[in-house]
């Protein structure tokens, strides 16, 4: 590969206590990176970090003093070279309910401060940190990965709010880049369609993910998180691959509803 040899490598990775957090974890743990995970769910942050060997830190990424916190205990060493952003949620809500009544103003904040808001947190201030770490031969500090979702081009239903926020995440990658490629660090995001992950669990029974599975072009199956950390991996190791979004979706395009 020419590019960033990943061994002996820090990397932060927020909602790393599950899901697509949890994938992009273990991914880079079996590569030889040492991973700081960054979830509000610290018991859940705890278990994951021993089962595979990483370090772990208990925060809100809406909270910048958080943020910093996990940062700076991410940098320690001063290796630190990959930030993967994956802590976020969804929401669903309509314009207008089925009595005409509004969308919730407070809900739609709520889905920007944590995903727009968040990844801004995170990002500004890995950025800050990598700058102090030694830059490679070829004048490369690392990578910032944020995960937006396919909902940000085909936003269904429902997704005012969660589109919004993912639209935002796509839109800040090239400014990002371009902003951070004085400093030899590149930003990538991954706009992933259906994955297997406790947050479609909490939304949708057994049967419903299975025939939702169905709904992808190819293969006809949800997304399993190993396949987003192998993702996150290529991304970090490929030094060609910056200012772009990358949909990992199985070529689904969603419809309506
Ligand atoms: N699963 C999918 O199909 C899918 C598809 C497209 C996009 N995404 C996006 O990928 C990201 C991860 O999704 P997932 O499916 O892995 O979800 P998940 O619920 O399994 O994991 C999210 C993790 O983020 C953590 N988290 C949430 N809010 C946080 C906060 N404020 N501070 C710190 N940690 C916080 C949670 O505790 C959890 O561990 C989300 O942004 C989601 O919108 C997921």
């Amino acid at each position: 590969m020419r590019g960033m040899d990943l061994t002996g490598t820090s990397a932060l990775v927020t909602g790393g206590a599950s899901g697509l957090g949890a994938g992009t974890a273990r991914t880079l743990t079996s590569l030889g990176v040492r991973c700081t995970i960054f979830d509000r769910n610290e018991d859940g942050a705890k278990a994951l970090a021993r089962e595979i060997g990483a370090d772990y830190l208990g925060g809100d990424i809406t909270d910048p003093e958080d943020c910093q916190r996990a940062v700076d205990q991410a940098a320690e060493g001063g290796r630190l070279r990959i930030t993967v952003n994956c802590a976020g949620t969804g929401w669903a809500e309509r314009v207008i309910d089925r009595d005409n009544s509004p969308h919730d103003l407070g809900a739609f904040k709520r889905i920007q401060e944590l995903n727009v808001v968040g990844t801004f947190n995170v990002m500004t201030r890995a950025a800050s940190a990598m700058v102090l770490t030694e830059p490679l031969a070829d004048g490369e500090r690392g990578v910032i990965v944020n995960t937006a979702s396919v909902a940000a081009f085909d936003g269904q239903v429902g997704q005012l709010a969660y589109s919004a926020s993912k639209g935002a995440v796509v839109a800040m990658t090239l400014p990002a880049a371009r902003d951070l490629a004085p400093v030899g660090i590149r930003v990538v995001t991954i706009a992933p369609g259906l994955f297997d992950t406790p947050l479609l669990e909490g939304m949708l029974r057994q049967e419903q993910r299975e025939a939702l599975g169905q709904s992808v072009l190819f293969p006809k199956k949800l997304g399993h998180t190993a396949q987003y950390g192998e993702l996150v991996a290529h991304i970090a190791q490929n030094s060609y691959l910056n200012g772009e979004v990358i949909r990992l979706d199985g070529g689904i395009r969603m419809p309506p509803k």
